[in-house]
């Protein structure tokens, strides 16, 4: 079903001819005129490989490490809500495709199965839980309690949703989450029963979550926390002196504020700024192994992928999920070895510069 399909752009395209309107709109859509989720992608152009010859490639390895343990390629799968509503498997069929690609996946808060369920199908897999933080502590916690218990390795508390953001095209779709996809965890830890709107969820959320929150999240929590949607290097700074084991580069696949930096040329900065005193994870955009070269030359540890992963849940459930990130993890390693890199470690500053300008 998917053996015709052979980049991401192949799956987007099917996705879209597949998915209905509504629900296509709030996978595909941004906020107010979507000008960062257009840049996102073409931020990564911007630049340049520079890359060296006779380097002697005839053994290229895309594993690599992040927070201390090996994944076979510094491509994780980023938390995106709801994914019951392209595929039935849903989160479960994204966890098994991400433990068969040997990598991370990263859990949504607004996951349609609890992480226990996600745990025990896909065993073998490593897993983050995106955490939002409620205004109920007790909420916060019960939600972190089952993801650890569970065996999630990091929690990814994400920070750039204080409110969310205006997405346009669900506005005028007028989409909302069908009643029968619930977020079974926080219906859970809230003791209801029924399905609970996005803006429900969102209102729920506690928009005065500040830094010494985060400290004392970082200080109380048993395994790393990661801050998801850090845009400055002020912001990293701050985030790794309150005892964030790193950061993630991200504007929420420009869904939040718009107009804001592409993650691509938020990230210089944020490396700078973080100055190997954490993990500098990157998201939004990433469409092409070259992509990930880019990133990981401007000093990302690794790169997370939202949409093309659900692309692939969408078109062809767990096994399209799998080979998306299949034909990821073979353009990188084909990108590292034309670049002349045995590994991803060895991709430098050097090996990028910014594109000239067009004339
Ligand atoms: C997201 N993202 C997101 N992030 C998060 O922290 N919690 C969430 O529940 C969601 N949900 C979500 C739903 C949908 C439909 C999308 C597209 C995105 C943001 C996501 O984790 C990631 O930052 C972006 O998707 C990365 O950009 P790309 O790879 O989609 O371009
Ligand atoms: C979104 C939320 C759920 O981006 O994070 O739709």
């Amino acid at each position: 079903m998917t053996g015709g399909l052979i980049n991401v752009a192949d799956f987007e395209r099917v996705a879209a001819e597949r998915l209905e309107a509504g629900v296509l709109g709030y996978f595909a859509g941004g906020a107010g005129d979507e000008v960062t989720l257009g840049d996102n992608v073409a931020a990564w152009r911007r630049w340049r490989l520079r890359p060296r010859m006779l380097a002697g490639v005839s053994e290229v390895r895309t594993a690599t490490e992040v927070l201390g343990a090996v994944v076979s390629m510094p491509l994780l799968v980023a938390p995106i809500a709801y994914q019951r509503l392209v595929d039935e498997d849903g989160e479960v069929g994204m966890a098994r495709a991400a433990a068969d690609a040997g990598t991370v996946m990263c859990l949504s808060t607004l996951a349609t199965a609890r992480p226990s369920e996600v745990a025990a199908g896909a065993p073998a897999g490593r897993r983050w839980f995106q955490l939002y933080r409620f205004r109920d502590e007790g909420v916060t916690r019960a939600l972190m309690d089952e993801a650890i218990e569970s065996g999630f390795e990091a929690i990814v508390i994400t920070v750039d949703a204080p409110r969310g953001g205006r997405r346009e095209r669900d506005l005028r779709a007028g989409f909302e989450i069908p009643a029968e996809v619930g977020v079974p965890s926080v219906q859970a830890a809230l003791g209801v029963d029924r399905a609970v709107t996005i803006e429900e969820t969102f209102a729920l959320m506690d928009p005065a979550l500040g830094w010494s929150d985060l400290e004392d999240l970082a200080s109380e929590c048993e395994v790393p926390v990661l801050v998801k949607g850090v845009l400055t290097g002020e912001d990293a700074a701050l985030a790794v002196e309150h005892g964030a084991a790193g950061v993630l580069v991200s504007n929420h696949g420009g869904r939040q504020l718009d107009c804001v930096l592409a993650s691509a040329d938020a990230l210089p900065e944020v490396v700078d700024a973080v100055g190997g005193r954490g993990a500098v994870l990157v998201d939004g955009g990433v469409r092409r192994g070259t992509d990930v070269a880019v990133a990981l030359a401007l000093g990302a540890d690794a790169v997370l992928v939202g949409r093309p992963a659900l692309w692939g849940l969408a078109v062809g459930g767990e096994r399209g999920a799998r080979r998306v990130l299949g034909l990821l993890r073979d353009e990188l390693e084909l990108a590292l070895a034309l670049c002349g890199c045995s590994s991803p470690a060895e991709l430098t500053r050097a090996h990028v510069q910014r594109a000239p300008a067009a004339p």
